[in-house]
C-alpha cells in the first residue's frame, strides 16, 4: 500500500495517522478561563521535548467548523496550563471530559472531578490523577488554519507533582503509574508487559 495523504479525505488523513501512532500517552490538560472557570479535557498528540528547560508539548485541533477548543482559548488567554496523566483508574472520567460541553460549563463538574489548587500556577491539578506537571506557555505553532486546523501547544513544566507513593527514593515508578495509552477509534491500551533493553556502548 502507497497512500498520497492528499489524496484522501481529511477525515480519512486523521483515521490513518491515529491508526499509526500509537499507543499515545493521554495529556488530560486542565485550564481556567480569565473569569475563573475551569475546563478539563483529554489530548493524545502529546509529547515531552526535553529537560532544558523541561518542557511538553500537545495538539489541540481545531474542530469541523474551524473553532478553536476551549482548552487553546484558555491558553492563550491565561497562557498556563496543568497536564495530568489519564491512567487506568481514572480512563472513564477522561473520557467524559472530552464531550464536547459548550464553553464556561466546567468538565470538573460533569465528570465529577475534583479540581485541587496548583502550586505554581492559576488552572488547578486533577486531585483524581496521580500526576501532573504545571505549565507556562512557551510558545503556540499555528500549522493551518479553518477545519481540523493544527496549534501546537509547547509549554515549560514550572511544578512537577506526584502521588508520595509513586515515588521512590528521587525516581518515579512508572509501574505503579500505570497510564492508559490511546489507540484509533475508541480503543485504548494499558502498560501489563512492559521490558527493559539497556541502550548499548559505542
Ligand atoms: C483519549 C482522547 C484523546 C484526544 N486527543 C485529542 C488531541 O490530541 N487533539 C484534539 O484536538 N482533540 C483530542 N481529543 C478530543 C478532545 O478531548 C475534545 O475535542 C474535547 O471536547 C476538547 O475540549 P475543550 O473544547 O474543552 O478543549 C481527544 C479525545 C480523547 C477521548
Amino acid at each position: 500500500m502507497d497512500i498520497d495523504p492528499e489524496s484522501l479525505p481529511v477525515r480519512e488523513r486523521y483515521n490513518l495517522l491515529i491508526a499509526s501512532i500509537l499507543p499515545r500517552p493521554i495529556a488530560w490538560v486542565s485550564t481556567i478561563s480569565p473569569e475563573g472557570v475551569t475546563n478539563l479535557a483529554p489530548f493524545s498528540f502529546f509529547t515531552g521535548i526535553t529537560a532544558s528547560p523541561m518542557s511538553v508539548c500537545f495538539a489541540p485541533v481545531n474542530d469541523r467548523n474551524g473553532r478553536r477548543k476551549d482548552t487553546l482559548l484558555n491558553i492563550e488567554a491565561v497562557r498556563q496550563f496543568v497536564v495530568n496523566m489519564a491512567t487506568a483508574a481514572n480512563a472513564a472520567k477522561m473520557n467524559q471530559t472530552s464531550a464536547p460541553y459548550p464553553y464556561g460549563v466546567s468538565e470538573f463538574e460533569k465528570a465529577g472531578l475534583t479540581p485541587v489548587p496548583s502550586s505554581a500556577v492559576k488552572p488547578p491539578r486533577v486531585a483524581e490523577s496521580p500526576l501532573s506537571l504545571e505549565c507556562e506557555l512557551l510558545q503556540i505553532v499555528r500549522l493551518s488554519e479553518g477545519a481540523l486546523g493544527g496549534n501546537l501547544v509547547i509549554g515549560k513544566v514550572v511544578r512537577f507533582h506526584c502521588a508520595d507513593a509513586l515515588w521512590n527514593g528521587g525516581h518515579l515508578r512508572h509501574q505503579d503509574l500505570k497510564p492508559v495509552g490511546r489507540m484509533e477509534g475508541s480503543w485504548y491500551s494499558r502498560v501489563s508487559d512492559d521490558f527493559e533493553l539497556p541502550r548499548p556502548e559505542a
